[in-house]
């Protein structure tokens, strides 16, 4: 497996994470190579019978090395900034297999998307369906577009990765779709090429994911009958994967639900999953400083924090720790907390976990292969981790751990 125990070390791949620890230092992310391929092949080969596209959702991780790894292996990618857009074509990735999604996308963005002739532009709001004409316009081009539509539908999971209620931010109203795309088809700089939708990250149950994708479909085919021709059908992201004890779906399950409801129509199939290619693809290795008990909670101080990984404190996730030594069978345990050095009580990694806890020690949070670097920050002018990519035997650096002088390299101080 990609992170199990070897003569009770525990090993990304074939490397022992101490060994990981004694060459890049802690707090460190740790990925394995194969099992970021083995998901995305998973995603691939469910799809291989009909044209289609996996485009990998750029936010859950974005380290060069994990785009080039998909572009190899020809993935198309969803983003969501021209900061994105830049990383996939610095690692290789083709523009013309890249969706843009966001609801605020601004005009410098637009037209950098349109120069790179990426695949499509999803439309989130009739403001922007107006600003990407009028950007086309000023540079003589002709913008492929998409409308991401919000189905109203409950994704069933948490509130803040929720995106496809009607109360949303996210996507057109599914009313106005028919009329927006009529709007646009008589544009001169914008071409209606496909339609999309996402309803939410962390989807457990395929049943709503499975129900937003009919809707999207049966949509799609009154705009084909209304005289607009589609080129692709996005059906989003959001598979959920096994953080504890969730029930385990397969990814093919998500999958024929989106394929049976395409039937025979021959719009390319988009999918933009993030998560469930490189969520339980790595990890965040860190160190004990501090075992303190406490009257009323023992406490566990590593040396990473929410800057490094922000879903315990944002989300209240849950993430498995383990020993990277495992403990000696009846080696005495206790209750504690897990948590960083910042100066917040949301400053928490893990809680009531049960372990043998010495300073020194080395520690891993599963499952943080996913919206763990993506998301961490410079809280507490912590500089961000280390990055590592582990292949067989082989552990290489992929992103060198932040000089504290970078943190402070852009400001300057006025003169008075
Ligand atoms: N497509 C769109 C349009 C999205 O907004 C997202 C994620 C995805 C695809 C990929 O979703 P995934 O397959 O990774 O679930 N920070 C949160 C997750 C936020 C997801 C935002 N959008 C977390 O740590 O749980």
């Amino acid at each position: 497996m990609d992170f199990a125990y070897r003569n009770g070390a525990l090993c990304a791949e074939q490397v022992p994470l101490e060994e990981i620890a004694r060459r890049f230092g802690t707090p460190c992310f740790v990925y394995s190579r194969a099992a970021i391929e083995r998901q995305y092949r998973a995603f691939a080969q469910a799809l291989a019978r009909r044209t289609s596209l996996v485009a990998y959702s750029v936010k859950a991780n974005s380290n060069l090395a994990v785009l080039a790894l998909m572009a190899r292996l020809g993935a198309g990618f969803d983003i969501v900034s021209g900061g994105e857009l830049a990383r996939v074509i610095a690692a290789g990735g083709d523009p013309r297999r890249v969706l843009f999604s966001g609801v605020g996308k601004t005009e410098a963005e637009i037209e950098q998307a349109l120069q790179a002739g990426i695949l499509c532009l999803n439309i989130e709001s009739e403001a922007e369906l107006e600003r990407v004409d009028a950007v086309a316009a000023r540079i003589g081009k002709r913008a492929p577009i998409a409308l991401r539509v919000n189905p109203d539908i409950d994704a069933r999971t948490h509130p803040y990765i929720s995106t496809g209620l009607r109360q949303s931010k996210f996507g057109v109203p599914f009313a106005s779709a028919e009329r927006l795309y009529r709007a646009a088809a008589q544009r001169a700089h914008l071409e209606p090429v496909g339609i999309g939708c996402h309803i939410g990250s962390l989807l457990a149950d395929p049943a709503p994911w499975i129900a937003a994708a009919e809707r999207v479909i049966e949509l799609a085919e009154r705009i084909t009958q209304a005289g607009i021709p589609l080129q692709h059908v996005d059906v989003g992201g959001g598979i959920g994967i096994r953080y504890r004890d969730e029930p385990q779906r397969t990814i093919e399950e998500f999958l024929s639900g989106a394929l049976r409801a395409l039937g025979e129509r021959d719009e390319m199939l988009i999918v933009d999953p993030g998560r469930s290619i490189v969520g339980n693809a790595g990890v965040l290795l860190t160190r004990v400083e501090y075992v303190k008990p406490g009257s009323a909670r023992n406490f566990v101080v590593v040396d990473a924090a929410m800057n490094d990984l922000m879903r315990p404190a944002l989300y209240d996730a849950w993430h498995e720790v383990r020993q990277v030594r495992e403990p000696q069978p009846g080696a005495a345990t206790a209750v504690y907390d897990v948590v960083g050095p910042i100066c917040e009580s949301a400053d928490f990694l893990a809680r009531d976990r049960t372990l043998v806890a010495h300073a020194g020690e080395l520690l891993a949070l599963m499952s943080a292969g996913a919206y763990g670097m993506s998301m961490s920050s410079n809280y507490n002018s912590r500089p961000r981790s280390a990055e590592v990519m582990v292949d067989g035997a082989s552990a290489h650096l992929v992103r060198r751990r932040e000089e504290v002088r970078a943190l402070f390299a852009g400001e300057s101080i006025p003169t008075w």
